[in-house]
């Protein structure tokens, strides 16, 4: 074992994330401001880990002010959390903005500015209006995207003089895989036809939403925040790497490259013709594509995607999906956090930076999620009731260093953004797997509690340095 001290650099972010729907509950929500989840959550709340879900989350709405003084004490430098557009508007069709909503916007930024936080604010994280899917097919219709650019046309107008870090999505392509493609979340369908077109109509609102704020002259920058899985071939075998290129290809590189590019990958036209995947894009969305790309991507990395060559044949009556190319592969002995079954290896920051400078020409990116959410962490309470997360202090701290040393590098890499700030609800696990670097007590009317982790955020960012213990290779 040895220690090492790494500088952080005076522009490189520390901060955290959450979103509105995860954290604000529904306390002033109106009639017909209903969410994508929170129809889910109505329709199916026996899928949500102990029936909690968005209706009270944090009540962040109602507590925003003890929680901005919160992030000032874990010495967060930034920020991110959504516009619910759910709750933005009161009439989608002609962007009549929720007074009492935006007012509320208003102060939760003023109130992080005064302390010298500065606000990331993403347009959808997720909270496509419930009426717009009942209706349009939600992301399926090119008329929602009219409707989204409405939406962030309001939100511009009134927030633009005073927040200079905008985001257009949070993981565009979840919703839709979850829902589309696996059929695992309401209202649970499998048309990967229709899985391709949110995709499409997606990337078509980044772009009209990047032309929308470079036409407004707004100061700051407009991104997008992404979540490529790192894919990892079983072995150096063609036909693993092949499965690991296919994952890639329809997972990552359908979002990373028309954001970044301005172009869909050529073989991605390809395949989806070949199994007759349809989906309608025109000319004049490719060159809108190709026109308006992001000045800056946020990148959510929690665990690598480990693939093999598919070993069964694909039945003949099972319409395409991309598992065709490929089946998940599992690692003996990996090191994993059992409570959310993810695979932890900080070397896919390593990896993710290596890419962004060799495949998309050193373009500036940040680690905007990457955290550990672990299952009933009251048990490791001290005596003062505090829960001793060492095992998410060393996570965060591999990670980071990761990215440092990509920075010290020459990598545009130019932050870390921790998931998340406080315990807050995940899609369907609620509250099981916390997440935060501040304890959401259930038990006591949402009591907010400091954890070890935020004490040690606190002194990060203070010292600009990170230290950690590595494992020696053994000699
Ligand atoms: C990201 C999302 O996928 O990961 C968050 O942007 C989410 O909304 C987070 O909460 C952690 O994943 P999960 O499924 O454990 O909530």
């Amino acid at each position: 074992m040895s220690n090492v001290t790494i500088e952080i650099p005076h522009d490189f972010m520390l901060g955290a994330a959450a979103s509105a729907w995860q954290t604000e509950g529904w306390s002033g929500k109106k009639a017909g401001q209903d969410s994508f989840l929170d129809a889910w959550y109505q329709q199916d709340r026996h899928v949500w880990h102990n029936g909690y879900g968005p209706a009270i989350a944090t009540d962040f709405i109602n507590r925003y002010r003890e929680d901005v003084a919160l992030m000032k004490a874990c010495g967060l430098t930034h920020y991110r959390t959504s516009i619910n557009w759910s709750r933005f508007l009161l009439d989608y069709e002609t962007a009549q903005m929720d007074e009492e909503y935006a007012s509320y916007y208003d102060r939760l930024i003023d109130e992080m500015l005064a302390s010298g936080i500065e606000p990331m604010l993403c347009l959808e994280h997720y909270e496509l209006p419930a009426v717009l899917l009942e209706k349009y097919g939600g992301w399926g219709s090119k008329k929602v995207v009219d409707l989204f650019v409405r939406y962030a046309e309001q939100v511009f107008a009134h927030y633009g003089h005073k927040v200079r870090r905008w985001f257009v999505f949070n993981e565009p392509i979840v919703v839709q895989t979850r829902v589309y493609l696996d059929a695992l979340r309401w209202p649970y369908q499998q048309d990967t036809s229709l899985w391709m077109q949110w995709n499409h109509h997606k990337n078509l609102a980044t772009a009209r939403v990047v032309q929308l704020f470079r036409a407004g002259g707004w100061p700051g920058s407009i991104g997008t925040i992404l979540n490529p899985e790192v894919t990892w071939p079983r072995s150096s075998a063609p036909h693993d790497v092949k499965a690991a290129e296919m994952y890639d290809l329809f997972y990552n590189r359908v979002f990373l490259d028309p954001a970044i590019k301005g172009v869909y990958p050529a073989q991605l036209f390809t395949l989806l013709a070949q199994h007759q995947v349809r989906w309608s894009y025109s000319d004049e969305d490719l060159a809108l594509i190709a026109a308006h790309r992001v000045d800056e991507v946020g990148l959510n990395l929690y665990y690598p995607h480990r693939v093999k060559a598919p070993s069964r044949a694909w039945h003949p009556e099972t319409p395409f999906h991309p598992a065709y190319y490929y089946e998940h592969f599992e690692l003996p002995g990996r090191r994993m956090n059992p409570s959310r079954g993810w695979e932890i290896q900080p070397r896919i920051v390593a990896d993710m930076a290596a890419r962004m400078r060799d495949e998309y020409d050193n373009f500036p990116w940040f680690i905007a999620e990457n955290g550990m959410g672990i299952e009933n962490e009251a048990r490791f309470k001290n005596e003062q009731g505090e829960i001793q997360d060492d095992y998410r202090i060393a996570f965060i701290a591999e990670h980071l260093h990761e990215a440092l040393l990509a920075r010290q590098a020459g990598i545009n890499c130019r932050g870390y953004m921790l998931w998340a700030f406080t315990d807050n609800v995940s899609p369907m696990n609620a509250f099981k797997n916390r997440y935060g670097l501040i304890e959401i007590d259930l038990e006591n009317q949402r009591q907010r509690r400091m954890k070890k982790s935020a004490h040690w955020f606190r002194q990060l960012v203070d010292s600009r340095q990170l230290t950690l213990t590595l494992d020696d290779e053994p000699k």
